[in-house]
Formats: C-alpha cells, sequence, structure tokens
C-alpha cells in the first residue's frame, strides 16, 4: 500500500454539502424494504440472510448459515443445493410467466432489436448449455466469454451457470495479450466470442483478438463464435465453431442440476497492485442471495418496472446487476449494445422513452460526460417514466448526483449511489430508495446484513467528522471466496491489512460525516479507477517497460474532470535511445496493445529520473502532485531532492494530448 490517505482538502470540500432529497412519500409508502430491516438484521444477520436466501429455488435447503471455521474462507449456506441458471430463467416459467420480456435487446443500428421472453430465454439457454456440452465442457471447466453486448453473451454465462461450468467473462475492450493471460490463468477449455459488435456506427472485429490469444497459449480447444456483424474472420476447422451450426441445432431440452452453495459460479478478473490481474472467484448460493436480495431492495424493485444497466458484461456490475440480480428477480430490462452517442447524442433517453426504462442504472463518468453537453440533448425526450436513479463504479461528486436527479429524473426520482466492488460481489453501502433522505455524494449507510466501518491504521473505529480506511467487519454472502488458484495472495490482500480485527479492507479511503453517513473518497492503494474501470499503475508500468525503449516508469492516476482519474505515465528512456517525435505515440500504442484502449495514457511525460525514496520506492504521490499541477509536497524523504525541479520543469513544457 502506498503512503497516501484520502486528502484533508477532499475532507472539507465535502463537508460542505448540505443538501438532502427525502424519499418521494408514495415510494416510502409502498417500498419493498423499510427502516425497520436495519434492526432486523442487527438482531440476527443470520437469519435476515436466510430469509433473503428463501427468496430462491433451493432443490435441498441449506445446513448452515455461514461456516466461519476458517476465516477468511468463509462459506455460506453450506449443504444447501441449487442452480443459478434455473433460478434466472426456468423458474419464471413455472411461475407463469414465460411470456414475460426478460430482455428488450436494442442494437447499435437504429431497428436492429430484439426480445427475448423468459420462455425464448429457458429455449435458448438449454440449447446454449447443449451444445457447450457437446463441445465436452464438463461441470468445473472454464469457459472464457470475449463477446459483445448481445443476448447471446448473456445466454452463454447462464449456459454455464447450468451446467456448473464456471465462465470467465473478458471485457471485449482488453487486447489479445490480457485476453490470453486469462485464459491461460484459469485455463479456459471454450471460448465464447463473435465476429464483431457495432460500436460507434461500424463493425468492431473481436474473433480477430482471439485468434491472436491463442498464438500465446494452448489451453483452449473450441472457440464457439457467433455471426453479429457479417464481417470476414479467419477460420480454423480445427477449433473454430460457429454458434448457429451447435447452438441451433440443439435441443431445447435440458435438465439443470442442482450443484453446492459453494460450487464456483465464475471468475472475474480485475486489477490490484501488482501486475497481474486477480482472478475473483465467487461461488452460487450466498453470491446469488445478495445479488437478487440488493437489486430488489436498493432499486425497490416492482414486477411492471423497465430495468436499464448501462454497464458492460465484462465487469461485475454487468455480472450482478444484468444477468444475476436482476434475472433472478425476474425482471423486464433493456441491454444495449452500443455507446451513448451514436448515432446521436441523445441514444439512451430515446431508449428510456422507447421502453419507458423506469429504474437505470450508470456510472457518475457517463453522467458528467452528458453534463458536459448540457441539458438539451436529454431535454427532447419524454423520460417521466424514471423512478429510480443509480449510480456505482466511482465517487459520485454531488455536482453530478444532482444534475442527474434534476436532468434526468426529473427531481421525483431518489438518486442510489452503490458502493461495493468486484471482490463484494453486490452492493455493500448505499441508500434504500423509500427509507434514505439522500446527500449528494454520499452512499450513506451499509445495506442491513452488511457491517462496514470506516477505521484507523490501527484498525479502530473513528469518530463521526473523520476519514480513514474502508473495511467491512463481518462476512457476507456475496464476497470474493479466494483469488483463483492463490489462496496466499487472497489471504494478504485483503485479510492482513487489518489481521487482528479480522476485517475485509477495501482499499479505499472514506470519510463518515457528522452522522455517520460514509463518503466514499476513492482508492487508498496503487489502484487507479478510469471512467470506473479499475486499473493497477504497476500493470501499466509492466506494459510500459516491456516497451524496448524503456527503461523505467511511473504511472500515476491523476485527478480528471471527465473520467474521475487519469492515467499519467513518466518515463525513463533506455540510454541511447533517440527520443523521436513519435516516442510518446509509440509508447501509448505499444499500452494499448498490451492491455487495452482503456489503459492508454493520458499523457506521457519522457523524464530523466524518477522520485524515489532512499529505498528505492518511487513516490508517485510527488508525481501525482505535477500531473495536477498542485504544488510539490513534502520530498524530504527523497534520495535526490534534485529530481522534482527537473519533473516540473519538464511537465510545464509538455503538452497532453
Ligand atoms: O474505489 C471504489 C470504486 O470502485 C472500486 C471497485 O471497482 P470494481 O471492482 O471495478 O467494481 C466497480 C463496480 C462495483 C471501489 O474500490 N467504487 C465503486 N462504487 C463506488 C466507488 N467509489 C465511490 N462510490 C461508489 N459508489
Amino acid at each position: 500500500m502506498s503512503e497516501e490517505t484520502p486528502t484533508s482538502e477532499t475532507l472539507a470540500n465535502l463537508l460542505k454539502e448540505n443538501r438532502r432529497f427525502e424519499p418521494p412519500a408514495e415510494l416510502a409508502a409502498d417500498a419493498n424494504v423499510k427502516a425497520d430491516a436495519y434492526d432486523e438484521a442487527a438482531s440476527d444477520r443470520e437469519a435476515f440472510w436466510a430469509k433473503a436466501a428463501d427468496r430462491l429455488t433451493w432443490d435441498t435447503k441449506w445446513d448452515k448459515v455461514l461456516d466461519d471455521s476458517k476465516p477468511p474462507f468463509f462459506k455460506w449456506f453450506t449443504g444447501g443445493k441449487l442452480n443459478a441458471a434455473y433460478n434466472c430463467v426456468d423458474r419464471h416459467v413455472e411461475n407463469g410467466k414465460g411470456d414475460k420480456v426478460a430482455i428488450h435487446w436494442v442494437g447499435e443500428p437504429e431497428d436492429d432489436t430484439r426480445d427475448l421472453t423468459y420462455a425464448d430465454l429457458k429455449r435458448e439457454v438449454s440449447k446454449a448449455a447443449n451444445a457447450l456440452a457437446s463441445l465436452g465442457v464438463a461441470t468445473g471447466d472454464r469457459v472464457a466469454i470475449y463477446m459483445p453486448m448481445i443476448p447471446e453473451a448473456v445466454i452463454a454465462m447462464l449456459a454455464c451457470a447450468r451446467i456448473g461450468a464456471p465462465h470467465t467473462v473478458v471485457f471485449g475492450g482488453f487486447s489479445a495479450d490480457s485476453l490470453a493471460s486469462r485464459l491461460d490463468d484459469c485455463n479456459a477449455k471454450v471460448v465464447v466470442t463473435s465476429d464483431g459488435g457495432y460500436r460507434r456506427g461500424s463493425p468492431a472485429a473481436l474473433k480477430p483478438a482471439v485468434d491472436e490469444a491463442l498464438t500465446k497459449t494452448d489451453v483452449v480447444e473450441k472457440v464457439l463464435v457467433v455471426r453479429r456483424t457479417g464481417q470476414d474472420v479467419e477460420w480454423n476447422d480445427d477449433k473454430d465453431v460457429w454458434w448457429h451450426d451447435v447452438v441451433d441445432s440443439a435441443s431445447e431440452d435440458h435438465t439443470p442440476e442442482a450443484f453446492d452453495a459453494e460450487h464456483p459460479l465464475y471468475v472475474m478478473y480485475t486489477s490490484g497492485t501488482t501486475g497481474k490481474p486477480k482472478g475473483i472467484l465467487h461461488t452460487t448460493g450466498g453470491y446469488l442471495t445478495q445479488a437478487s436480495y440488493t437489486h430488489w431492495s436498493v432499486f425497490d424493485l416492482k414486477d411492471d418496472d423497465v430495468y436499464w444497466c448501462t454497464a458492460d458484461i465484462g465487469w461485475v456490475t454487468g455480472h450482478s446487476y444484468i444477468v444475476y440480480g436482476p434475472l433472478a428477480n425476474g425482471v423486464t430490462q433493456v441491454l444495449y449494445e452500443g455507446t451513448p452517442d451514436s448515432p446521436e447524442r441523445g441514444r439512451w433517453w430515446k431508449i428510456v422513452q422507447e421502453h419507458k426504462v423506469s429504474i437505470f442504472y450508470t456510472a457518475p463518468t457517463a453522467i458528467r460526460s452528458f453534463m458536459k453537453q448540457g441539458p438539451d440533448v436529454p431535454g427532447r425526450f419524454d423520460m417521466s417514466s424514471l423512478r429510480i436513479l443509480g449510480s456505482v463504479g466511482e465517487p459520485i461528486n454531488p455536482e453530478a448526483y444532482v444534475w442527474y436527479r434534476h436532468v434526468i429524473g426529473g427531481d421525483r426520482t431518489p438518486v442510489v449511489d452503490t458502493w461495493w466492488q468486484t471482490e463484494t460481489g453486490a452492493m455493500m453501502i448505499s441508500p434504500l430508495p423509500g427509507v434514505t433522505a439522500g446527500k449528494p455524494g454520499s452512499a450513506m449507510k451499509a445495506l442491513p446484513g452488511i457491517d462496514a466501518d470506516v477505521v484507523d491504521d490501527e484498525g479502530n473505529s473513528v469518530p463521526n467528522g473523520s476519514g480513514g480506511y474502508l473495511v467491512v467487519s463481518s462476512p457476507w454472502p456475496s464476497m470474493l471466496r479466494t483469488i483463483w488458484g492463490d489462496d496466499d495472495r487472497y489471504v494478504d490482500t485483503y485479510w492482513s491489512r487489518f489481521k487482528a480485527k479480522g476485517f475485509y479492507f477495501a482499499g479505499d479511503g472514506a470519510k463518515k460525516d457528522t452522522d455517520g453517513d460514509i463518503w466514499v473518497l476513492g482508492r487508498v492503494d496503487d489502484v487507479m479507477n478510469v471512467s470506473g474501470h479499475r486499473l493497477s499503475t504497476t500493470e501499466i508500468e509492466s506494459a510500459l517497460v516491456s516497451h524496448p525503449c524503456v527503461a523505467e516508469a511511473a504511472v500515476v492516476g491523476a485527478t480528471d474532470a471527465d473520467t474521475g482519474q487519469a492515467v499519467v505515465a513518466y518515463v525513463i528512456l533506455r540510454e541511447g535511445v533517440d527520443q523521436g517525435e513519435h516516442i510518446e505515440k509509440d509508447l501509448s500504442d505499444h499500452v494499448r496493445k498490451e492491455i487495452g484502449p482503456i489503459a492508454k495514457p493520458r499523457s506521457i511525460m519522457i523524464v530523466p529520473e524518477l522520485p524515489k525514496t532512499r529505498s528505492g520506492k518511487i513516490m508517485r504521490r510527488l508525481l501525482r502532485d505535477v500531473a495536477e499541477k498542485r504544488d510539490i509536497g513534502d520530498t524530504t524523504t527523497l534520495a535526490d531532492s534534485s529530481i522534482m525541479e527537473l519533473i516540473s520543469a519538464g511537465q510545464a513544457t509538455s503538452t497532453e494530448d
């Protein structure tokens, strides 16, 4: 962990925020969850989660709610058996909801739409499950999914869950190298992909990245390819199989097997503080319990709601709040393939109007980009169907919160700022829309059944009005179970910082205000949050130093008005390398190739030296001062104090692209 804690400047700014938004009376009167839920959960947490688990359909009831005999390897609902896909699909059909629309799919090209009812979904998931089995996928095998936002992505995930084959969805924006390292790490037997998807009005290829990844790893036996765009693809007869050949001809009958509550459901890779992404393992019963309970309570879900989460299925938000939570709740939802501004800037709002979306869940970075376009763009559309707005992925600044509520929500809609992580699996800290008087910028309180706190260096709870480290102090059902293949790293990363107290350390700094409400301030470790995407400074540094011209690199996440944070890199070139005019672009392209476009630095500065302590640790805090054009902080621990002057002088003359 680096030396940083939340700045007192940020704390002071937030303390000035005193606007409050009471829940709408009608919503409060009819809310799924009322204030008594907090007391109920506090009086018996396990009974509270057992009741939430009862919202699912179990083949065999659990013996024990929480097995905490071997911390931090906790188990939930042990002895219980269920099938996640059955819970998300079949049971709704059996309950007479076969004709209810599960997914209103909206392709990026206008008029390219498809509606799938729960009966359709059951048929397609069953066929895909049979097809995967025919390709040799057995219970326990891993399947990678590298796809655009098309219904087959959801179908593939549920088909895996149905046969007990843990999936690992890799975001389509990741490069072939990133994909290959994930395939290798989890030993994926099959990759499900497509020829491409539509982005910004044209087809964007995906299959070539899979082809390239397969030249770097030999673990994959088959590649199942959906034809989406019709673009040309290279074809390897030994491995490649068209979805329409094997899935369309597969049987519609598939009996889902019940798996242990702790059976692995999926592995989701996320950036940590080292160069190697961590495969976060989620299991079945506890995960599905908390994902569905929070989706139902935090969005106050009713049977006639139309829900839309704009996340990509390649991130945990897409897993918990497009696939597992909403579908377990039998929701009708929108799934959109493309970018928010294609073919026009009001595309999202047009979709809200057309489908009468009532619950809308997005990220602050998107809200800020709409703020920049002004209120006229959404103002052209009728969005009176909206009743609840959600935010996730990064701290929402009070101005963005108020704009969201006012311009998008017409001042009727509560905004729920939901704090959680890939590791937590589901929402942890959030307002309840029928209970909480929201404060712009605050995620408010831990949800019923969740114990979170803000603590000092020793793990002691800080008094109201102070800042510190965000921790979770009791196990929760949708918690990660381990890092795939690396139990030691799991213990070290999450449970060693406050070992004596047994707390899970989230990596975030937070503040408790004078009412005890929580304001999440962002990461205090070497993890960045760029447009809600999680990136590791070390991972980008490793990508930079793998370029033949680079001797050393340091990367910081600098505050950015649009993206929350932006990647700023400081690079020392190898001796004798001619700097040339293209070096910055070459390095930027290199990062893009190694990791993906999301990791592309906002600026790269070529520097003669990096600021280091006497023990050789890079002082990123000082580099962040330079990147954010602040006065440079305390340099007394620097081995060579003249370095910062050299770097700042260079920064003053460099231009950011
Ligand atoms: O820093 C916090 C930030 O996103 C991190 C988790 O990122 P990831 O695992 O990619 O999951 C994102 C979607 C859940 C957290 O450690 N974060 C997430 N939600 C919020 C947030 N920061 C402030 N407020 C939030 N509501």
